[in-house]
């Protein structure tokens, strides 16, 4: 194991590329299994989640090769396997994306069951219940869920709650399925329309996608084709706040303005002064302390919960105090816990969290507990007087490309050690 070593303090300066999205390239390298042709893939950040993936499209046969340049090629001709295993699920519960897929094209599936995780629950009853509609059978054996179907059918599915991956997999499975698929209250996240964009250009008949319904009419199979995946919004989200926490400067490049408006608002709202261009953001503190801010996450397009973590580094290092809800998961406050061990002045109630900025917080050793957890230890340590060490940064591997050469571009004091050296 590593553990990330910060000597904060230092306000952030320069430029930096976003990488692509990993919650479209992930979904999408899952999709990849609903075609025989050959599919080329650019923009596929190099993060470990993608390798998960990667290893489990790779353990059920499908052909993957990388080119020098990190585009990815995926062939899913035949399969050896329609199975799922638990030791990869677990690590990544975003590997229940196949379920849709295979089912679809090969009329079967076993997939691990996600079970428990660090934020909560997260069950996937509404993935169940939309593949029932349309013609699977289902059942749950030994851990694993057990699904197999003849040719799934079109269905008018309603789902029962915001759900990004169920909406996914739903339309996934729907996009090879005889008729037409309906599916109502979906998630309108922009890694939803980029998944419907990527099956189209295979040849998918999907319409509504980033809107609240989506009409799939499947087809009988989909051909090859070339994509490039979206920027990853969370991650320019990261950096631009990681800027705010340090009363830096810096102009986040390869990125989309328009994917992060409720973000951009409530940075805005800290004081930072922010300009865009069609692929760039630029953010300016003018060396001043943030303010604090409220803020209730919810669905896109309201304030995402993957950026809930990093702005409670925003508040801990505020000007005033802020509240912030959650209402997308229980549990999501793993990382109050260690910020307190940092100094800040943070209360949770219920699922809100009260903070009263402080100017001095401290360098501490801390511990990452889940991927956007660890980001916001990161930037409370950038911010804080002193040395901080983050330790199980295998959580901020899953999903920021190259971390510390990234903020080392923009001048922070950062490296990475192994767990057992003192320094
Ligand atoms: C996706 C994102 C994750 C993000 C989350 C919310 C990927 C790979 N991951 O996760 O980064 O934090 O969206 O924006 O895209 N729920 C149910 N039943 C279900 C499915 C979900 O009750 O069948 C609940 C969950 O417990 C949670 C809420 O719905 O409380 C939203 O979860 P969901 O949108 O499904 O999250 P993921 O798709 O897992």
């Amino acid at each position: 194991m590593e553990k990330l070593i910060i000597k904060g303090g230092v306000p952030l300066t320069g430029e930096i590329k976003i990488s692509g999205a990993k919650n479209a390239a992930l979904p999408i390298l899952a999709a990849s299994l609903l075609s025989g042709a050959p599919i080329q893939l650019s923009n596929i950040p190099h993060l470990q989640d993608v390798t998960t993936i990667v290893s489990l499209l790779g353990q059920m046969g499908v052909n993957i090769t990388l080119d020098e340049r990190s585009n990815i090629e995926v062939q899913a001709a035949s399969l050896t396997s329609f199975h799922a295993p638990y030791e990869l699920v677990r690590t990544m519960r975003a590997s229940v994306l196949v379920l849709g897929p295979l089912l679809s094209r090969f009329g079967e599936a076993q997939v691990s069951l996600p079970g428990g995780c660090a934020i909560g629950t997260r069950p996937v009853d509404q993935h169940l219940k939309g593949m029932q509609a349309m013609g699977a059978e289902i059942s749950i054996e030994n851990g694993y869920i057990k699904a197999k179907a003849k040719r799934l059918h079109g269905a008018t599915i309603v789902m029962d709650l915001i759900t990004v991956t169920g909406t996914e997999n739903i339309m996934m499975a729907a996009a090879l399925a005889k008729g037409q698929t309906i599916i109502h209250n979906a998630a309108r996240e922009p890694e939803v329309e980029d998944l419907a964009n990527f099956l189209n250009v295979l040849g998918a008949k999907i319409s509504g996608a980033g809107t609240s319904t989506i009409v799939i009419d499947g087809v009988d199979e989909l051909g090859g084709g070339s994509y490039h995946v979206l920027p990853d919004r969370i991650e320019t989200g990261t950096y631009l706040a990681a800027a705010t926490v340090t009363r830096g400067r810096i102009k986040v490049k390869n990125t989309r303005p328009d994917l992060i408006e409720s973000i951009l608002l409530k940075l805005e709202e800290t004081g930072a002064h922010i300009d865009t261009g069609t692929d760039w953001i630029s953010l300016d503190m003018k060396g001043n302390r943030p303010r604090s801010v409220n803020i209730s996450t919810a669905p896109y397009p309201a304030f995402p919960t993957d950026m809930q973590a990093q702005m409670m580094a925003v508040n801990a290092v505020g000007e005033g105090s802020g509240v912030i809800t959650e209402t997308v998961f229980e549990n999501r406050f793993m990382h109050v816990q260690e910020l307190l061990r940092m100094g800040a002045d943070i209360t949770l109630k219920g699922n809100s969290a009260v903070c009263n900025g402080t100017d001095k917080l401290h360098g501490a050793p801390v511990m990452a507990t889940d991927l956007r957890a660890s980001a916001s230890l990161v930037l409370a340590g950038l911010a804080a007087k002193d040395e901080t060490s983050i330790d199980r940064i295998y959580h901020i591997d899953r999903g920021y490309e190259c971390i510390e050469e990234k903020l080392t571009q923009l001048g922070a004091r950062i490296h990475r050690i192994p767990s057992e050296s003192k320094q």
